[in-house]
């Protein structure tokens, strides 16, 4: 019974959760911006327009990121340069946790530039 508890208070802490959601911004062009996301779980990855931010494409237009972790918290850095061809891009946070496989998507932050 104890186990029982121990392990579902460790799937607790394990869930895939975004703790830190990313903020839209409104950049001038061809400045240099970043969104950060805070989360829980094995993995947390960033999403530009829906596809995986370490894509070779996303990167060719302006955009790097990166991570790291700590006490279990985990952070994600994407940095983008506001090209005019990057307006309106959305950025979303994905945690997710291999076991049991759970995946949690943060809001939809925009990043636009002004006209
Ligand atoms: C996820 O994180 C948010 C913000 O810290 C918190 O309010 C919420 O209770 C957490 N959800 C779970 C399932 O842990
Ligand atoms: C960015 O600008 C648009 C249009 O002016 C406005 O609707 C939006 O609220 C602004 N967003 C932020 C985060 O300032
Ligand atoms: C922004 O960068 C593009 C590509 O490097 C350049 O053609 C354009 O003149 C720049 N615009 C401004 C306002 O700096
Ligand atoms: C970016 O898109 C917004 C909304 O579609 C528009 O108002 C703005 O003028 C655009 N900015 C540039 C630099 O084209």
């Amino acid at each position: 019974m104890l186990k029982l508890i121990f392990l579902l208070l460790l799937q607790l802490i394990d869930c895939a959760n975004i703790t830190v959601q990313p903020v839209s911004i409104n950049a001038t062009l061809n400045s240099t911006i970043v969104f950060s996301c805070e989360g829980t779980g094995d993995e947390l990855t960033v999403r530009v327009n829906n596809t995986p931010a370490t894509n070779t494409d996303v990167i060719a237009k302006g955009f790097s990121v990166t991570s790291s972790a700590h006490d279990g918290t985990r952070r994600t850095e994407l940095q983008a340069i506001a090209y005019e061809h990057n307006n309106n891009t959305e950025v979303r946070c994905r945690a997710s946790t291999d076991e049991p496989l759970q995946a949690v998507l943060s809001n939809t932050a925009i990043l636009m530039m002004q006209g």
